[in-house]
This record gives structure tokens, C-alpha cells and sequence, in this order.
């Protein structure tokens, strides 16, 4: 079974889809198509009528979106240990909420960037504050209960989160005030769905 998967090489939610298909064994069914979620082309929208990446398109050409509902249907392919624990679980509550938090910080970090070079008024100043002030509070948050390993969802996002924050916001270091959620992001940093999912550029 191929599947597509439309995405663009910088997005830190189609970076969280490829690293869990590496996770699970399954990258290799699923073929990568660049496009720039930006310009509405298409090819996306034909799929997604949001024009928004990640977005899978199976075999049958049904489109599944957005990211966290990838990367679920993706715990159904293949035989590998799925990276969803089982709903309604104490552990369910922490890596759902972990998830939900490291798609949040990407929302704001992402939303910064977006903005980056254009004219701020006051409007804009007070929006990209707030983004600002989100993603603090979101580490702040991760670095008093840091994820373990890279074998769930919750993890394997705020890894895509952090190292989205080291592309884009390289000059805004997040390390020294966050020395337990550094010291596991070096460590899963090296793992292949990590370590083969670096944006460069
Ligand atoms: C980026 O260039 O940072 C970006 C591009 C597409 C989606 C999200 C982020």
C-alpha cells in the first residue's frame, strides 16, 4: 500500500507525521509530495480544502487530515507498536495532553513565524506577544514533567515542537532555561525518526 503525503519540508506537524511513520516501520509506504501550503495550489486543495499540511492521501484517495488525526490512522498500518495508548488511561490523559501542548507551542511558534518581516502595529505587536508568551509557558511546563524515551505521540511532538523552535527561532535560545527537557532532546535527537527528519535550509 502507497500512500501520499502531502507536506512541506519545514512544518513541524508534517515533520511529527514522517518521524511517527519512522517510529512504526511504515515510512516506506508512504511516498513524499512537496507542496507550499501558502500559495493554496491545487494539487493540496483538491485534498484539503484548508490548504493546510500534513495531509495523507491513501490508496482510495480519501484525504486525512489534520496531523493528530495522521498520525493516529498511521497506528493502524503495519504490526509495529502503536504510539496512541489505549483512550481513557491515566497514561492517555498525559501523552493526549503532551500532544495537544506541543502542537500548541508549534501553532505559536509557527504563527511568529508567519509574521516575521512584516510591518507590526500594535495589534500585530500584542498578537505575536502572546504567541511568544505561549511557547514560554509551554516549555516552562515540559521542563517540570519532560517526556521519557520516544516511543509515544506525546514525545515524538514535542521533539518536532523543539526542533522546530531551533529552525526558525535559532536566536532564542530555550536550552539554559530548560536543562531536563535539553538533556532528553539530545538524547532522542539521535534516534532515526528524529535524526532523519532534520529541515535544513
Ligand atoms: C515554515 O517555513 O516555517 C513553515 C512552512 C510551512 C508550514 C509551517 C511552517
Amino acid at each position: 500500500m502507497t500512500m501520499k503525503l502531502h507536506h512541506a519540508h519545514a512544518s513541524p506537524f508534517a515533520r511529527k507525521v514522517v518521524a511517527c511513520a519512522i517510529a512504526r516501520g511504515i515510512d516506506d509506504r508512504i511516498e513524499l509530495v512537496p507542496v507550499n501550503p501558502h500559495v493554496s495550489p491545487e494539487a493540496l486543495l483538491r485534498h484539503n480544502p484548508l490548504s493546510k499540511v500534513p495531509c495523507l492521501v491513501l490508496e482510495d484517495g480519501t484525504a486525512v487530515y489534520d496531523s493528530p488525526v495522521i498520525c493516529e490512522y498511521l497506528d493502524s498500518v503495519g504490526e509495529a507498536n502503536g504510539l496512541f495508548p489505549s483512550s481513557g488511561t491515566p497514561r492517555w490523559v498525559r501523552i493526549s495532553v503532551m500532544h495537544a501542548l506541543a502542537d500548541g507551542i508549534m501553532d505559536a511558534a509557527v504563527a511568529r513565524r508567519m509574521r516575521a518581516g512584516k510591518p507590526v502595529d500594535e495589534t500585530r505587536a500584542a498578537f505575536l506577544d502572546r504567541q511568544k508568551a505561549a511557547v514560554a509557558r509551554g516549555l516552562a511546563r515540559l521542563e517540570s514533567d519532560p517526556p521519557k524515551g520516544l516511543a509515544d505521540i506525546g514525545a515524538i511532538a514535542v521533539a518536532c515542537a523543539l526542533g522546530y523552535l531551533d529552525f526558525r527561532f535559532a536566536d532564542e535560545p530555550w536550552r539554559g532555561a530548560h536543562p531536563a527537557l535539553a538533556a532528553w532532546f539530545t538524547e532522542v535527537s539521535k534516534l532515526p525518526p528524529m535524526a532523519r527528519t532534520v529541515p535544513v535550509g
